[in-house]
């Protein structure tokens, strides 16, 4: 068998090293910080992943494993080299690379001084180019040696799930190569046949932009399953005795559909959904193409909290200082995982509105108080989360808020009433007792929203609307928004029992710390497809400012009333202060 070395020991690489090394592979592991190969060379893993602990320690016994902070010792040491360091998102959302090409880089350096031939495997998730680009580039130019000739390089996307990441890896569905040249290709998969022996998945030899665009492909598609089956459950929602539940087994049954994936709830989050579409859009951006399925889907995934707490404030009213129980916060049962998870988007969302929130997660409590601090009261068990709330929202599938009786609730809480963010209770029996609402659950008694949905194909038609109807209008926007500059523009949500425009004085407060008078509507920027089923406008006001607890230099206006995100300068989205000045400049029109 081939010696093996990783670079870069995060969830990937840890759960690869230690599936390679249990098989008999002598593996090395490196990673540029040294607390990490400190730990785990005393067996101590450095993340939560059910089996691995033990896996570890075992190999560490047996001498199978061992971990270094020496880039050179580990390229020395292997035949073929795993990349797999993190690819995050940047604050513009586009895929941050500096980690592999550092890694590469270092590989590059070690190289130079090894005779023999060697194999590059990146397994990280990158953009469509890079491993033929960048790495194979950085590796060239730092080693002096030829790819082809001195050494080989493939791409091998990994698709393991957390909480389940040794069975995936051990267990995988599909291997897929994207080879260099063949003699890379032949290697790893002389690598993988060995490896699996006997229970050798499917192998799919392809380019390296193919392997790296099956990852981004399978994410997206993942990610647009669910965000499918959260749409069909929205519309349940407004008709009463449907069920989504029902309708995805009913479709689940259909192979061409299959039935996995399709457990509607409050969203996708995770390490990887929101991370892997975000680039991927922000790539096909960039290349001048716009992929409406994949906006569609970020776009669902986004309103599904809202769309949560719009349903409670239906029955609630106006949310402040109401008492909000949230049952659970990582992004998925199984993980203490908070990365992107929507129940924290959630809870967030209802500390905005004014409630008083009560969190509670069996083994995501440490982490989320370090993003949610002193905002919210963290409660001991599940029950004490429940106690007195005027209503118990679940966030996330544990076993142990399964167990919570319709009784309970009823005796609990202030007001019984359990919103079901992830469809874990029997809503036949939950309903004979308590006030149950859940995602995709039809209620005879939810009235049909007042706000008329629509969006418009283009901004003069949304003007009219708005001046000649005086209907109630959405407004859009999200902080830290990943989109666009348009959705810069101040605005927000409309507040359950707030006019249009003080919404917009709400939200130009809480945005520049202005206070503004609203003259007259300029301005309306509306766009297609964006947020299918809402009415979906941004409206600009001029305004005349009250109060200011900040100056900022107000230049003459030449900008159109009525603009296009494209055209705004790249960073325009994300430089608050100039998003400021942008939306003053607007106002004096
Ligand atoms: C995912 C992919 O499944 C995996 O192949 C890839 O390598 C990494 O990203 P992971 O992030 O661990 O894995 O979680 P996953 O189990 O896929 O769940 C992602 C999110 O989707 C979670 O927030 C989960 O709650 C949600 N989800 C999943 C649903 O809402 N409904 C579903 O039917 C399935």
């Amino acid at each position: 068998m081939k010696n093996v070395s990783i670079f870069g020991l995060g969830y990937v690489g840890l759960s690869t090293a230690v599936c390679f090394s249990i098989k008999n592979i002598n593996v090395i592991g490196y990673d540029v910080d040294k607390s990490k190969i400190e730990k785990l060379s005393m067996g101590i893993p450095t993340i939560y992943e059910e089996g691995l602990e033990e896996l570890l320690k075992v190999s560490i016994k047996n001498e199978k494993i061992k971990f270094t902070s020496d880039p050179k010792e580990a390229i020395a040491k292997s035949d073929i080299t795993f990349i797999t360091v993190g690819t995050p998102s940047k604050e513009d959302k586009s895929i941050d690379l500096s980690y592999v090409e550092s890694a590469a880089t270092q590989i590059g350096e070690a190289l130079r001084e090894k005779k023999s031939w060697h194999l590059i495997v990146v397994k990280s998730t990158v953009l469509p180019g890079t491993t033929e680009g960048l790495v194979l580039k950085t590796i060239e130019r730092v080693s002096g040696k030829k790819c082809g000739t001195d050494f080989g390089i493939c791409m091998n996307p990994e698709f393991l799930k957390e909480g389940s990441a040794i069975k995936d890896t051990l267990n995988p569905e599909r291997i897929i190569i994207g080879e260099y040249d063949k003699k890379s290709g032949d290697y790893l998969e002389e690598f993988f046949r060995q490896f699996y022996d006997n229970i050798l998945p499917p192998i799919l030899r392809t380019s390296p932009i193919n392997a790296e665009l099956i990852k981004y492909a399978n994410n997206a598609f993942l990610a647009m399953k669910i965000s499918f089956i959260n749409m069909i459950a929205n519309l349940c929602q407004v008709l009463p005795k449907a069920d989504v539940e029902d309708i995805a087994r009913g479709i689940g049954y259909d192979k061409r559909v299959g039935s996995l994936f399709l457990k509607a709830g409050i969203g996708w989050g995770g390490s990887c959904f929101p991370k892997d579409l975000a680039a991927l859009r922000s790539f096909s951006r960039s290349l001048n193409l716009d992929l409406p399925l994949l906006d569609a889907t970020m776009i669902v995934n986004e309103y599904q909290p809202i769309n949560a707490i719009n349903l409670v404030e239906r029955k609630l009213g106006n949310l402040k200082d109401k008492v909000i129980a949230v049952l659970g916060l990582a992004f998925k049962a199984g993980t203490d995982d908070i990365r992107e998870s929507v129940a924290i988007k959630l809870v967030e969302e209802l500390i905005r509105k004014g409630a008083k929130v009560k969190v509670y997660d069996p083994v995501a409590m440490k982490n989320a108080s370090m993003k949610l601090g002193n905002k919210v009261y963290y409660a001991e068990d599940s029950l004490d989360c429940i106690k007195n709330a005027d209503c118990a929202i679940v966030a996330t599938e544990w076993e142990e808020f399964k167990r919570i009786t319709a009784k309970q609730f009823k005796e609990l809480m202030k007001r019984p009433l359990v919103f079901d963010g992830r469809r874990i209770y029997n809503s036949k029996e939950y309903k004979n007792e308590i006030e149950f609402l859940a995602v995709g659950l039809g209620s005879e008694e939810l009235e049909i929203p007042k706000v008329r949905m629509e969006t418009f194909l283009n901004p003069a038609l949304a003007v009219n609307a708005i001046v000649a109807k005086k209907e109630k209008i959405l407004l859009v926007k999200r902080r830290n928004e990943p989109f666009s500059g348009f959705w810069s523009l101040p605005g927000g949500f409309v507040e359950y029992g707030e006019t249009v425009e003080e919404a917009v004085k709400r939200e130009v407060k809480e945005e520049t710390g202005l206070i503004v008078e609203l003259e007259k509507l300029v301005g309306v920027y509306s766009e297609r497809n964006r947020h299918p089923g809402r009415h979906v406008v941004a409206v600009c006001y001029s305004t005349k400012i009250k109060e200011s607890k900040i100056s900022i230099d107000l230049e003459e206006n030449e900008e159109a009333k009525f603009f296009n995100y494209r055209e705004l300068p790249k960073n325009l989205a994300f430089d608050h202060n100039k998003m400021i000045y942008d939306y003053l400049k607007l106002s004096e029109l």
